[in-house]
């Protein structure tokens, strides 16, 4: 192995092009590939910036040459030659530095390498525990990398955006006490305070607020978050927010700067001007259209409702559903009559996961005729009733389920969205942002027997609703709202409680007693008592913002070192146990082993 010694990196592997030809340029980077042409080596060396193509010429520079024979994949060099223009029909226009190669004179090898884990080639399908054991790896194709980037350029606009509008960026604490975001916290025993533990923050919710409390109007983070939740394809243990809290505001201000902001991200990362102001719509009608408080509005296939047009039909299944209280509602599959038996039978599985007791199914034949299993139940005017809601042609295959409205609306929307996929509905070039409001203030828990936050519980009730808290608080919309990104929870906030008494009044709503309200809040609530503002505000999530943009199927892909589906690192084998020793010191006895 050599040492750069005196070498000095000229340029970087992006940067030459026919004007350098003839000048004399000192490279370093990675051996990406080796290719050999009559007894003359052609090396692509890499690094953050691109690719150069590097020439060893056993006529020209025969030790040099023989020692190029030994290179492989992955090995790092530094070398110096003269920049040469390549033959016409070498050219590679893809390249940005495909014009030229550089002639090398001297060679130094700076390191070797085993055999990578897996090729770095972007094409090849890798498993993902590989990739995260590995990841230093996976972040050398360029693919990867090129997320890194944009990741970095997204945080630098963001930064700019805010900055240019008069916001703060504040840090807050990572050991803290518990944030009620909704998932399970992750703890830190403390070791000089026996039996007590810190909570890492599944929100800085509290401390922004405490930040408009203190003055600090207009803050902002680009900030961890922590959650023991379920992880999904969208969802990390560890992610990160681009939280921000202005004073004195109402919901529009919140909508323009998030806009601005969005719109701003949009022109920097992707180089597209977002149309503003985006649209909005009230959570009763997103449940109502597209089962879902996050609908892709990139395509149609909406939700109707039959629910009082079979209330009285022949079918009991749909009759009893609707006595009790449920719905029955529909999606129109245009021009979807051909999907056969197993296509039928397969859907009707998929919806069977989400709770579904059954798919019903009509193919609409010539003048309007059903040719379904359950067309048998329905008189000549119940079918015509129903058609005709559905505005149903020759051709359409017509999704039928009853049920409760919870397990209705997600099974449709999970349909849906297969059937978006199935049908190659989805058009990845348009961005659909839409803004959800008015979402419930409360829900209810049946296995906790109370209600719970839906946002969470420092989210101010629609004043006009106020009243309804004492009397049917289930009933009592928030001034909560969502950014939607094609189908994509990107964002949430709310206008917040800045009030002791309501604060007080909204946590007894949640079976939070005072006495439990004063031991996880009294700080909330006693500085609301010290000259609270009005005031409101949004966290993004940072990385499901940039797998959109980036095109990804996955948050894992926009994250330098991300956690597998189980929460773990296969890269550091965390987490990992600790000595004996250690837990003492906290006061924590194992009961696993
Ligand atoms: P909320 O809980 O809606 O609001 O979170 C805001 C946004 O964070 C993203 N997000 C996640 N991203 C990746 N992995 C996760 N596990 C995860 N959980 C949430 C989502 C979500 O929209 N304090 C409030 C905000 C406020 O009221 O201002 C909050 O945290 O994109
Ligand atoms: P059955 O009479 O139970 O065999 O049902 C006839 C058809 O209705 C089948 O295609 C079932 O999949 C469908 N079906 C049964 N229950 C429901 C339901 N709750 N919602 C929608 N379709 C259903």
């Amino acid at each position: 192995m050599e040492s750069m010694g005196e070498l000095k990196r000229s340029h970087f592997c992006n940067d030459l092009s026919a004007e350098n030809v003839g000048e004399e340029v000192t490279l370093m980077g990675w051996v990406l590939r080796r290719r050999d042409h009559g007894g003359v080596i052609f090396i692509d060396l890499r690094d953050r910036w691109g690719i150069t193509q590097v020439v060893f010429n056993p006529e020209v520079e025969k030790e040099v040459h023989a020692k190029a024979h030994d290179l492989r994949s992955e090995w790092v060099l530094a070398v110096k030659g003269r920049v040469e223009r390549r033959p016409d029909d070498m050219e590679n226009p893809n390249l940005k530095t495909g014009e030229i190669e550089v002639l090398v004179s001297e060679l130094r090898i700076l390191n070797t390498s085993q055999t990578p884990p897996f090729p770095l080639d972007e094409e090849m399908e890798v498993s993902d525990n590989l990739r995260l054991k590995y990841r230093y790896m996976d972040l050398r194709r360029p693919g990867m990398a090129a997320n890194i980037i944009t990741r970095h350029n997204a945080t630098k606009a963001i930064r700019d955006y805010l900055n240019n509008n008069n916001f703060l960026e504040v840090e807050t604490p990572i050991l803290t006490k518990s944030t009620p975001e909704g998932a399970r916290d992750y703890l830190v025993p403390s070791r000089v305070n026996a039996g007590r533990f810190f909570a890492l923050p599944q929100s800085p919710q509290l401390f922004k607020q405490l930040l408009m409390v203190s003055g600090m109007d207009r803050y902002f983070q680009i900030v961890r978050c922590f959650r023991d939740e379920d992880l999904r394809a969208d969802r990390q243990p560890e992610f990160t927010q681009v939280d921000m809290e202005l004073s004195f505001i109402g919901e529009d201000d919140i909508y323009n700067v998030a806009e601005g902001m969005m719109s701003h991200l949009f022109k920097v990362t992707r180089g597209i001007d977002l149309d503003t102001p985006f649209a909005r719509m009230t959570y009763d009608e997103a449940i109502d259209r597209f089962g879902t408080d996050r609908p892709d509005t990139r395509f149609g296939l909406e939700l109707i409702s039959l629910t009082d047009t079979v209330r009285n039909c022949g079918f009991q299944v749909f009759r009893t559903v609707v006595e009790k209280g449920g719905l029955v509602k529909s999606i129109n599959a245009k021009k979807c009559a051909h999907f056969s038996r197993k296509d039928l039978d397969n859907l009707t599985e998929y919806v069977g996961q989400f709770g579904a007791k059954g798919l019903a199914w009509v193919k609409v034949k010539e003048e309007g005729e059903w040719q379904s299993p359950i067309a048998k139940f329905f008189t000549d005017e119940e079918r015509a009733d129903m058609s005709g809601v559905l505005q149903a042609e020759e051709g359409d295959l017509l999704f039928f389920v009853a049920d409760q409205p919870a397990i209705v609306n997600q099974a449709l929307a999970e349909l849906r969205l297969e059937l978006a996929r199935r049908l190659s509905l989805v058009n990845k070039e348009v961005f659909n942002f839409i803004w959800v409001t008015d979402f419930p203030l409360l829900e209810y828990d049946h296995d906790e027997k109370r209600h719970t936050a839906v946002h969470h519980p420092f989210t101010a009730p629609k004043e006009e609703d106020l009243g309804l808290l004492d009397t049917d608080p289930g009933q009592v919309r928030s001034r909560a709202y969502d950014m939607v990104l094609n189908g994509s929870e990107i964002g949430g906030g709310s206008i917040r409680i800045h009030q002791k008494q309501l604060q007080s009044k909204v946590f007894n709503a949640l079976g939070i007693s005072n006495e439990e309200a004063d031991e996880k809040f009294g700080f909330l609530l006693q500085a609301l008592e010290l000259g609270a503002p009005p005031h409101g505000g949004i966290a993004f999530g940072l990385d499901r913002l940039l797998m959109i943009i980036c095109e990804r199927e996955s948050i894992r892909d926009v994250i330098a070192f991300p956690k597998t589906q189980k929460a773990t690192c296969p890269l550091t084998d965390a987490p990992s146990s600790v000595a004996r020793k250690q837990l003492t010191e906290l006061y924590l006895r194992p009961d696993w082993e």
